[in-house]
């Protein structure tokens, strides 16, 4: 055998190791350059197998006719751009008058056999062009979230979608979220990825977590104010709802509105107010909700009347005052008592995980997207963390938070623990905790000088 013959070899036994055991690495060294040149070479051939062809225009047919050519052949949409990505290929497409961006998303299963990649989605960006993406390999079997992400104040990177964009949640354009799944399907590892994205912003952190504490207290040094039973739990509820008319009172004294102030200036929620005077937004977590509206005695059930009351509030009047919900339970239905389907409509953000009934789905996604009800009970129980996730254009997508375990997230909140604002509405319920290692003062500078 020649050098070369051996050098081969061990290049095509690398190729197929890594495209075995490390499907990124392959995609990265091997994959984007042999599946471009296979766009790129089967693009035409491919296009017209999938019914994206348009017959030559009647103009083009003449000036053959005038000319003495050959008819010319039908015509695929125009490639304007193939940009390789970190999970596969994006594909832009100019369509040919005549066609539409239903026919690329009823086609894309074919594509995604022809051009032999692992998912294909598309997408309308303007009028005539449609952006194809490709992922080259199953993205969401073992979550990387990408190195840069575009982060601004309330918007943090949680998941990965199956087409390997990244998934933001976004407070802002989306300020209430309910998350469902039945249990052990990844909903405490979602909302744990949601609190190590918000730690190293400029947000204040309340949990509630009546499983007695065990998900959010290891996280406690980063969070303003905790509850681990539904009675601690309504008196934070009706706290917040207080620091919330704070601050819209606060709103109010700054709005002074008069002719000479520009519409633009006008304070209607706390980010309009000047920096210096803005109070800082609040995000709500609460696991399993549903401990929160059960009820055995008539004490208890007037308790949950008094959280449910306190829940709607704050999701119908939160959002300009900077108060948002992020809510998790097993199922949030009118089973639960009245007000749920209430409070539920507030909550626009919708994730499900694993669902184990079509009813359990509906809650999540039965009142705007019931192709997402199918989705979500096909989640298959062996890969826990998969979600459908609803955006705020009423689409859906298929995502998975990346596996981040309770030590890296309790180090990542102590990391960020000198950020925990202290709202004076809250104290009471500030998490006694014990200074870090790093912040003790060694026993042998505070221990008294024996003689
Ligand atoms: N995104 C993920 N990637 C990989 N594994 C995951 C993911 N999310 C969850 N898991 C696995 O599933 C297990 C259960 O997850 P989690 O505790 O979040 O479920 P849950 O829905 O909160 O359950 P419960 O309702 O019982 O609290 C985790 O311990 C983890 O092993
Ligand atoms: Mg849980």
């Amino acid at each position: 055998m020649t050098w070369p013959t051996v050098l081969l070899l061990v290049v095509v036994a690398a190729a197929g190791f890594l495209r075995w055991r490390r499907p990124a690495w392959y995609w990265m060294t091997f994959g984007v350059t042999l599946a471009a040149v296979r766009v790129l070479v089967r693009y035409a051939s491919v296009m017209e197998a999938c019914g994206l062809t348009v017959p030559p225009s009647r103009w083009r047919l003449m000036l053959a006719r005038m000319t003495n050519r050959p008819a010319p052949e039908s015509r695929a949409p125009r490639i304007l751009r193939l940009r390789p990505t970190h999970t596969g290929l994006v594909l832009r497409l100019k369509l040919r008058p005549g066609q539409d961006a239903f026919d690329v998303a009823a086609a894309s299963d074919r594509l995604r056999h022809s051009f032999g990649m692992y998912g294909v989605t598309s997408r309308e960006l303007r009028s005539g062009v449609v952006e194809i993406r490709m992922t080259g390999y199953d993205v969401l079997k073992r979550v990387q979230m990408p190195a840069k992400t575009d982060t601004r104040p309330m918007r943090v990177p949680v998941a990965l979608r199956e087409d390997g964009s990244v998934h933001y949640r976004d407070y802002r354009t989306v300020p209430h979220g309910l998350t469902l799944g039945a249990t052990e399907s990844g909903k405490s590892v979602y909302q744990r990825n949601l609190v190590a994205g918000l730690a190293p912003h400029h947000v204040a952190l309340v949990g509630i977590d009546c499983k007695q504490g065990v998900e959010l207290f290891p996280l406690a040094r980063r969070f303003s104010a905790l509850a681990d039973n539904p009675d601690t739990a309504l008196e934070l509820l009706e706290a917040l709802v207080s620091h919330m008319q704070d601050v819209y009172q606060l709103i109010r004294a700054e709005q002074r509105i008069s002719v000479a102030v520009p519409d633009a200036e006008i304070a209607a929620d706390i980010w309009d107010l000047p920096e210096d005077l803005r109070p800082v937004p609040v995000v709500v977590l609460v696991d399993e909700v549903a401990e929160l509206a059960l009820f055995a005695s008539k004490e208890e059930e007037k308790r949950r009347d008094r959280i449910i009351t306190a829940l709607v509030r704050l999701a119908q009047l939160g959002r300009a005052a900077g108060v948002y919900l992020e809510i998790c339970g097993q199922r949030f239905g009118s089973e639960l008592g009245k007000g749920i389907t209430m409070l539920r409509a507030q909550l626009t953000g919708r994730t499900a995980h694993r669902v184990n009934d079509e009813t359990s789905a509906n809650m999540a996604f039965g009142d705007i997207a019931p192709d997402a009800v199918l989705a979500a009970i096909q989640i298959p129980a062996e890969t826990r963390g998969i979600a459908i996730a609803g955006d705020s254009t009423g689409g859906w997508h298929r995502i998975r938070a990346p596996h981040t375990t309770l030590r890296q997230a309790v180090n990542l909140c102590n990391k960020h623990a000198d950020r925990t604002p202290e709202l004076p509405a809250l104290a009471p319920f500030r998490p006694a905790v014990a200074p870090l290692p790093s912040a003790r003062v060694p026993l042998s500078k505070t221990a008294p000088a024996t003689a």
